[in-house]
C-alpha cells in the first residue's frame, strides 16, 4: 500500500514538472520573433533623429525664383523676366480707389481671394481699406519712377521707388493699401492710421506681409512703406510676422545696402509707391 502512495505521488509529481515545462515552452518567443524584435529595434537605433525644422516648416514649399510663384522674391537685385505680365489678372471685388478699368485695380487671381478676405474682415472691426494700386505694368513703373527721379533726383527716388522691371507691383501680388479719406495715403504716418494699424496687426492672416519694414531699408532697399503689402500666402507670412523678417533675410538672399540709406525717413512717395 505504502509503495502504490509513493509511485501515485510521483506520477504526479512528474505530470505537474511535465505541464509546467510545457506551459513555459508556449509563452516562450520563437527565434524567428526574438530576431525580428531584434531587427526593429536596430533600424530604429539606425534611423537619424527627426530635426525640428522636418516638422516644421517646408522651405522649399514653393520657388523664390520662379516667375508667379507666391514665394517669388523680387527686389533689386532680382529684376522680373523683361516684360513680365501676369497670366492671371483679374479686378478684385473690394473697394478700389480708381476706376475699375485702371490698369492698377488689377492684381493676381491668386491673392485675390486672400485680399477679399482681409477687406472682408477689417470690415468686420470697422476698418474701411481701400485698394490703392496692385498691378502696374513696367511702362507704368516708368512712368512713375521718372517722375520721381525729376522731381525729387534719382538718389531720393531709388529710396522709395523701384526702377521699371524690378517692381514688385509688376507681379501683381503687391498692393499699396489706403483709407476712404487716403489720410496719409502713402506716407510713413499711414502706420498710426486706423487701416496702418489694422493692416500691420491681422494682414499676416490673410497671407500678406508689410514687404518693406522699418529699420530694415539696408536689407529689402527701400524706406519702410507700411501701407506696402505683399501676398506670400499664409503660411510664410505668419512665419515672416512673427520673427519680424523680410524676404530677403528669411531665405538668406540678402544685398546689404549701404547704411546710409537708413539714415533718415523720408516723408513718403506722397504719389504711387
Ligand atoms: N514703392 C515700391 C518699392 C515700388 O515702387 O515698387
Ligand atoms: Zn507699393
Amino acid at each position: 500500500m505504502k509503495k502504490r502512495i509513493i509511485v501515485i505521488t510521483a506520477v504526479a509529481l512528474l505530470i505537474v514538472v511535465a505541464l509546467f515545462v510545457l506551459a513555459e515552452r508556449a509563452n516562450a518567443p520563437t527565434r524567428d520573433a526574438i530576431d525580428e524584435t531584434e531587427q526593429a529595434s536596430s533600424e530604429r537605433a539606425e534611423q537619424p533623429e527627426q530635426q525640428p525644422e522636418e516638422l516644421g516648416f517646408d522651405v522649399n514649399k514653393h520657388s523664390i525664383d520662379e516667375p508667379g510663384s507666391p514665394w517669388w522674391i523680387v527686389n533689386r537685385e532680382r529684376p522680373l523676366p523683361d516684360g513680365y505680365v501676369p497670366p492671371d489678372l483679374t479686378v478684385p471685388s473690394v473697394r478700389l480707389r480708381l476706376d475699375s478699368s485702371a490698369e492698377q485695380m488689377q492684381f493676381s487671381q491668386q491673392a485675390t481671394p486672400a485680399v477679399e478676405a482681409m477687406f472682408a474682415a477689417a470690415q468686420d472691426d470697422g476698418i474701411e481699406l481701400v485698394f490703392g494700386s496692385g498691378y502696374r505694368s513696367e511702362s507704368l513703373q516708368r512712368q512713375f519712377y521718372e517722375s520721381y527721379v525729376e522731381r525729387d533726383g534719382q538718389e531720393a527716388a531709388d529710396r522709395y521707388s523701384a526702377r521699371p522691371g524690378t517692381s514688385e507691383h509688376q507681379t501683381g501680388l503687391a498692393v499699396d493699401v489706403t483709407s476712404p479719406s487716403l489720410t496719409c495715403h502713402l506716407e510713413i504716418c499711414f502706420e498710426d492710421t486706423p487701416q496702418g494699424e489694422w493692416v500691420a496687426e491681422n494682414a499676416h492672416e490673410y497671407g500678406f506681409i508689410i514687404r518693406y519694414l522699418d529699420d530694415k531699408e539696408h536689407i529689402t532697399g527701400f524706406q519702410y512703406e507700411p501701407w506696402h503689402l505683399r501676398y506670400v500666402g499664409e503660411e510664410l507670412a505668419t512665419e515672416l510676422y512673427e520673427s519680424n523678417q523680410t524676404m530677403e533675410e528669411f531665405f538668406d538672399v540678402v544685398a546689404y545696402y549701404p547704411p546710409v540709406l537708413a539714415v533718415a525717413r523720408l516723408g513718403g512717395c506722397a504719389c504711387c509707391c
